[in-house]
């Protein structure tokens, strides 16, 4: 199981997310990533997110979706709140300073059957 550190090998196959710390931890088609675990629009917590066919991170609350490898948003929210649908100017208006106010991203590193991120 994971613990505040580091996280066994095991427990994060492929395409899965875990938290670590700050971090949302997972495995893209076998490469780790870190990014920072804020949604850029309300804040949900990305580790509960999932990666979609595309190896993009979808936050769990309005499916806004994250490139992993420069922590960029590349997929706006719909919805808002406790609101789940469509918004398309809004959509377009959060995914403007998302692609701007990036997630930051961490470098994984696998030491003894562990990932820890730097
Ligand atoms: S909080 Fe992430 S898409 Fe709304």
């Amino acid at each position: 199981m994971p613990d505040e550190e580091s996280i066994a090998a095991e427990d994060l196959p492929d395409g899965t997310v875990r938290p670590l710390g700050g971090w949302a931890v997972g495995n893209r088609a076998g490469e780790p990533f870190a990014v920072s675990r804020r949604c850029r629009h309300q804040l949900a917590d990305l580790a509960g997110g999932r990666l979609d066919q595309d190896g993009c991170l979808v936050c769990p609350w309005h499916g806004s979706k994250y490139d992993v490898r420069d922590g960029r948003m590349v997929g706006g929210p719909r919805g808002f709140l406790g609101y789940h649908g469509p918004t398309p100017g809004y959509t377009q208006f959060v995914l403007a300073y998302g692609r701007v106010l990036r997630l930051r991203v961490g470098r994984v590193v696998r030491r003894a059957g562990r990932f820890t991120v730097d």
